[in-house]
């Protein structure tokens, strides 16, 4: 980049001719009623999401809005753009399959575009990811602006949020302990504001992961979306994209291995989503920088979960906030962390956490010396059902089921568990587990179909939780004994696609194992008949088919990662 913000004349058109490029580009700007002066100006690009198919991205106009006024107040020029936006119950068969597609979107337009800096504005759970994977790649100077989590409803007496309580409802009404009405009630009930999930799902993970990253505001992940300060925290993100210009630090400067860390320290410690190992790893992946799970399990080990809230605990993301959120965390975790790590303002993190917070509340942050449980939430596993790794989330998971051996009942795919796992003659005993294969991202896009549902006749009967495995991801609001991202996964040959009815299965908390109790003779001749499934004709699934990696490097596309070094470098000024 040039020591002078390039404002409009960053990247030029080619028409072999840059000067006719600048007067063309110039006039067409006019015609958006900009000023002279205004032309004159750098420029601050808004990725902005909205969407008809977004619910979590409804006040993105009202973002927008105060964005553009602090961009405009610090003495720049704010220039809103839309990419695709990700509504994680309306995409089809899985929004993972498109977060790839957002963060190329996301990346190609900061580049494409004139713009000196960006703010990136997301929320909804991949959407985050693909602005943080994209941004990284552009290496243009980002800063990332969440929509911030939805406030929760009340149910004749009961406190609501999205999505947590969607599953403890609907699995009731499985069991027969509700009725339609009552269900049908819930239903208008469970997301009554704008903002992601209200609990700690995946989106909520991902803002507190993106401010630990020093990718946000200091302060600014938990704060709800329909709070004054959510507009507050747009007006002053765009008045520090400013700043970026000229300070020029690129993600590059913020995301580090040592911030990566961090990142996976707040994960541990807020009980987060298994999904942000895999966002996490796409991200870091992007600059080249790979924890790999041995560091992730010591990490987790001496990473105490200090968070109270749903889905492994009891909160929801407001009371998170009010009692003091990241900041407050971030204090309480300052012994563990790198100290010297930088946000976008160009803050150290250990003079961030010199300033005294004013207040924190026991009851939803814990003091390391309190802990709600002394070893993180996620653990990777490994075995010979998952060579290259499987991560379990025993801050939701059940801990008699911890060790457990058990009888196999699979499930060949996704059709095949939706036929059969109601079926009142399905051989299923409760100390049983169930396995789903062909469920990972060559199958079938790594959809959250990981939280394999109890088979009604054991729900009906009253069981809770079962042992599940599968290649599979789980939604960041759900809970269980459930081990996911199995790798490699069974549709390109990995040993979850060998077990069989009646195998035995072995899963150890305690070793960090995952074992098929089948010789390994057997297993590979079971294996030995191995085909892919066919890959699509055309398009972006065609793409998405030949290029997809596995879980552990994030599930992203080959060709887009390791990252080469910035190539938005602009033009001829
Ligand atoms: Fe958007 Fe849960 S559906 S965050
Ligand atoms: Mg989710």
């Amino acid at each position: 980049m040039s020591d002078k913000p390039l404002g409009l004349d960053n990247g030029l058109t080619n028409y072999g001719d840059f000067d006719f490029a600048r007067f063309l580009r110039r006039s067409f700007a006019r015609s958006m009623g900009i000023s002279r002066e205004g032309l004159d100006k750098p420029i601050v690009g808004i990725a902005m999401t909205p969407s008809g198919f977004n619910n979590c991205h409804r006040y993105m106009p009202d973002l927008v809005d105060a964005v553009s006024r602090g961009v405009l107040a610090a003495g720049a020029l704010p220039r809103p753009f839309p990419t695709i936006s990700l509504g994680e119950v309306f995409l089809n068969p899985t929004s993972m399959m498109y977060r790839n597609l957002m963060a190329m979107d996301t990346e190609e337009m900061i580049g494409a575009q004139p713009m000196d800096s960006v703010v990136l504005i997301g929320g909804c759970d991949k959407t985050v990811p693909a602005q943080l994977m994209g941004a990284a790649s552009a290496n243009l100077p980002s800063i990332q602006l969440v929509t911030g989590p939805m406030s929760t409803g009340r149910h004749r007496g009961q406190r609501l949020g999205a999505c947590t309580d969607c599953r403890g409802f609907w699995a009731r009404y499985r069991a027969g302990k509700i009725d339609s009405a009552e269900i049908a009630a819930v239903e208008g009930r469970l997301s009554v504001t704008a903002g992601t999930c209200a609990v700690m799902g995946t989106a909520s993970t991902m803002a507190c992961i993106a401010e630990a990253l020093g990718m946000s505001l200091p302060g600014t992940a938990t704060i709800p979306a329909v709070h004054a300060d959510r507009l507050v925290a747009a007006e002053q993100s765009g008045k520090a994209a400013v700043g970026l210009i000229a300070s020029k630090l690129t993600p590059r400067d913020v995301i580090t291995r040592k911030s990566v860390e961090n990142a996976l320290r707040v994960l541990l410690a807020v009980g987060g989503s298994t999904n942000a190992v895999v966002h996490l790893a796409a991200i870091a992946g992007r600059l080249g920088i790979k924890v790999p799970f041995s560091r992730f399990n010591e990490l987790s080990d001496e990473t105490p979960v200090l968070v109270d809230l749903k889905p492994a605990g009891e909160g929801y993301m407001e009371d998170f906030h009010a009692a003091g959120g990241m900041g407050a965390l971030l204090h309480e975790l300052r012994p563990l962390l790198h100290l010297d790590t930088i946000d976008v303002g160009g803050r150290r993190l250990g003079d961030r956490l010199a300033e005294p917070i004013d207040w924190v509340d026991r009851a939803v942050i814990r003091s390391l010396d309190n802990p709600i449980s002394k070893v993180g939430g996620l653990v990777a596993l490994t075995g010979n059902l998952a060579p290259d790794g499987a991560i379990f989330k025993r801050a939701a998971a059940t801990a008699s089921l911890f060790e457990s051996e058990g009888r196999a009942v699979v499930f060949t795919g996704l059709e095949d568990l939706s036929k059969r796992i109601d079926d009142p003659d399905l051989d299923v005993r409760p100390d049983d587990i169930l396995v789903l294969q062909n469920a990972g991202p060559h199958a079938a896009g790594m959809p959250e179909a990981g939280y394999l549902p109890i088979p009604r006749k054991l729900a009906q009967a009253g069981v809770r939780d079962m042992v599940r495995i599968s290649d599979a991801r789980m939604s960041g609001t759900a809970f269980g004994s459930i081990v996911l991202h199995i790798a490699p996964e069974a549709a390109v040959g990995g040993p979850l696609g060998a077990v069989r009815n009646g195998d035995r299965i072995r899963l150890s908390i305690a070793n960090k194992s995952i074992d098929l109790l089948v010789e390994e003779a057997e297993i590979k001749r079971r294996l030995a008949g191995h085909r892919p499934p066919p890959v699509p004709a055309r398009g972006y699934k065609s793409l998405y088919r030949r290029t997809v990696l596995q879980a552990p490097d994030g599930c992203d596309f080959d060709f887009l990662t390791p990252c080469e070094p910035a190539r938005h470098g602009r033009t001829p000024g």
